[in-house]
């Protein structure tokens, strides 16, 4: 880091608190903040990490409105659930508030009236979609209609999920309430709007030329932004969840969620720090560092920017590490429909195992491209890396130190030069590390640490002190030093990404002395040093445990499909006297057998209560003949007889089947006598 900041303010995206956090979340935004927050302060150097519910926003009125219940209601509970996974994976924030927070409301309230009496605002009047029964403006998200491109019957104002189309409210076919199913009018209405173009020419100097270290996403999306050039953005909505507009007619107008929400990181911060927290926000020898998902950096590098430089007392952000998405099984990760792994539920699943899924999803970041997260994969990660590598070195250093010496740190006798290797590469691994953490590639940096418990491992199954603790106990004693000191080691590197295991660790150790600096360090632990309590560090999964994720995620996925699946459209009308004239009958099937050199067709002997009669019917593929002889059918009675490969058809029996070409026959409950008359 440059040595003009004194202090660096990590923010980290404000989730929306209309439902649980999920992997995603953890793998693009919060581990990696929280892995740089703890390295931070672990080198001792002045960090705040700031976090909180993103409270307002238009899916949480949805939410409540399907459930009946106050917004307030939605966002108490899904508040209380994200704040305590947070806790349970053991993000570090110094502060997690919520954006319905009094605080919040002041300070973004002052924000806006401030830029508002400043006449940093335009205002402009729009024609914007309006229920005139429910009396009140709808959002995108709000709308439905005809899809313009692929004609489904259910696209919203902002995007078709079937054909994936971006649409605007205007572009909908005759456009909808989803609420309320009213048919929508067109009103005018008076908004504030922010005028980011009036502000591009600052941002192209800011971004483009001053921060060209910046992510090759992040920088890469803010230049598309610019190039196609900024327009002004609204600042204020119509809607009755949010903070109200202060200024005076702007009854029913509350401010855009993207514009209160990133003010919820200054608020938090007064919050936490309500004499200091200026000296955190407005000193330029701050370091700003918003952690983020790649859906929102424009309104980190672009948005708010101009609303900070607009307002004026603020910092800017130095860094915007921003991540792609994690795909879960292959699948897009998915609130709606229920794909994701929740964190709430994995802790339940997986007690004790928050560094399992940390390592995980930091070995899969998603920094440079989308990833993939699979059960498989968690698995054999731990498996094969946490227990075999990392887990299985510790034990055996401290095993073997209990059981030739105690559990005391033996003396370090003299290193021969294979020692002396072991020692050049691990020393080399801090300065890796750091080189790493520094530019925010918490992938790599992570299994540079990983190297370092190879190491370990390697030095262990080579030296093979259990082989000559009879004959050389000196040379055992400094292998095992040596490990013991690599322990140490470990227990400080992974301590920004595996806190739970570090802690386990340095228990196990009795080792306190904890600093970054000592990294590299061979006398962490002085001769003769008692340590505690051996216990597994990590341990196997099981198959079982897999299974049954996978089995839930493939349940999922099934009722996903059923509820995705519509029936085709109903046909044009029928009379009465057209459906009367067709004769419907219940047969029994005597006989049944495929037709000899055509794939689709059975010939049924039916009983139709008066005689009995030949059937052909194309469900070949789909029955097995002699599983139908018995089964009462339903038929058409009336139809002219058809002769197909030589057979005489009196009849077409009835089957349902759905547009994706599953097939049943009808057939009736009770059984009923041949001939009875089908109304
Ligand atoms: N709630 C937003 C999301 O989940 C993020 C808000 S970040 C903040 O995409 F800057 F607005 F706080
Ligand atoms: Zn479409």
């Amino acid at each position: 880091m440059e040595k003009k900041f004194k202090r660096t303010l990590v923010t980290s995206a404000l989730p929306y608190a209309n439902g649980p956090v999920h992997i995603g979340h953890l793998a693009g935004v919060y581990v990696p903040a929280d892995i740089y927050v703890r390295y931070l302060r672990l080198k001792g150097e002045d960090v705040l990490f700031i976090g909180g519910s993103d409270e307002h926003g238009v899916p949480v009125t949805i939410r409540a409105k399907k459930e009946g219940i106050t917004p307030q209601d939605v966002v108490d509970r899904y508040h209380k659930i994200i704040k305590e996974s947070f806790e349970g994976f053991g993000i570090s924030f110094d502060v997690y508030s919520r954006t319905t927070s009094d605080t919040h409301r002041e300070l973004a309230s002052d924000f806006f009236k401030k830029l508002y009496d400043e006449g940093k605002f335009l205002q402009m009047e729009s024609e914007q979609y309006y229920d005139e029964g429910e009396q009140q403006f709808l959002t995108d998200r709000n709308i439905r209609g005809e899809c313009p491109r692929c004609h489904a019957p259910e696209a919203y104002g902002d995007q078709c999920e079937k054909c994936g189309a971006t649409l605007s409210p205007d572009e909908l076919i005759n456009p909808y309430n989803a609420d309320s199913g009213n048919v929508l009018v067109k009103r005018k209405t008076s908004h504030w709007y922010l005028p980011l173009d009036h502000y591009q020419p600052w941002l192209e100097e800011w971004i483009l030329n001053e921060h060209k270290e910046w992510r090759g996403n992040v920088y890469g999306q803010c230049k598309s932004w610019l190039d196609a050039g900024l327009k002004p953005r609204a600042v204020t909505r119509d809607l009755n969840w949010g903070i109200p507009v202060p200024v005076e007619g702007a009854e029913g107008k509350v401010l855009y969620v993207w514009f209160d929400a990133p003010i919820g990181y200054i608020s938090n911060t007064k919050e936490l720090l309500p004499d200091t927290w200026e000296t955190w926000w407005k000193s330029n020898d701050t370091r700003l560092v918003h952690f983020i998902g790649k859906d929102n950096i424009v309104f980190h590098c672009i948005v708010f920017p101009s609303m900070l430089k607009a307002h004026g007392d603020y910092v800017l952000p130095d860094n915007v590490p921003s991540n792609e998405f994690l795909n879960l099984e292959d699948d897009k990760i998915s609130t709606s429909r229920n794909w994701a792994v929740w964190l709430n539920e994995y802790l339940v699943d997986f007690p004790g195992k928050q560094d399992v899924l940390r390592y995980v999803l930091t070995a899969n970041a998603p920094e440079t491209k989308d990833n993939n997260f699979t059960w498989k994969d968690f698995q054999a990660r731990n498996n094969n890396e946490l227990v075999a590598v990392y887990g299985n070195f510790v034990n055996r250093a401290l095993v073997l130190t209990k059981k030739y010496f105690g559990g005391k740190v033996p003396a370090c006798g003299s290193l021969n030069d294979y020692d002396k290797g072991i020692i050049d590469e691990f020393m080399g691994v801090k300065e890796q590390v750091e080189q790493l953490l520094d530019r925010f590639k918490f992938r790599e940096a992570q299994k540079e640490a990983m190297n370092l418990a190879r190491i370990g491992n390697r030095y262990l199954a080579e030296t093979e002190p259990w082989k000559i603790a009879k004959s050389d106990l000196d040379r055992v004693a400094t292998i095992l030093n040596l490990s013991l000191q690599l322990v140490a080691n470990l227990s400080i590197a992974f301590e920004p990404f595996l806190p739970f295991s570090s802690k386990k660790l340095r228990e196990m150790l009795q080792y306190d002395n904890f600093k970054w600096d000592n990294l590299g360090r061979i006398d962490l632990l002085p001769e003769g040093h008692t340590l505690g309590e051996v216990a597994l560090l990590f341990e196997k999964i099981e198959d079982d445990a897999i299974q049954a994720q996978l089995d839930r995620l493939a349940r999922i996925k099934k009722e996903n499909e059923a509820a995705a699946y519509k029936a085709n459209p109903i046909r044009k009308e029928c009379s009465f006297d057209d459906f009367l004239k067709l004769d419907m009958r219940v047969g029994t099937v005597l006989e049944c057998a495929k037709v000899p050199k055509a794939d689709k067709l059975l010939q049924f002997k039916i009983d139709d209560g008066i005689s009995t009669r030949t059937i052909l019917s194309g469900i070949a593929k789909h029955f097995k003949p002699e599983e139908l002889v018995g089964k009462q059918v339903c038929f058409i009675a009336n139809l002219p007889p058809r002769t197909m490969r030589g057979i005489v058809s009196e009849g077409m029996i009835l089957s349902a089947e759905d547009n994706e070409g599953n097939l049943s026959l009808l057939t009736v409950e009770p059984a009923a006598k041949p001939g009875s008359e089908i109304k």
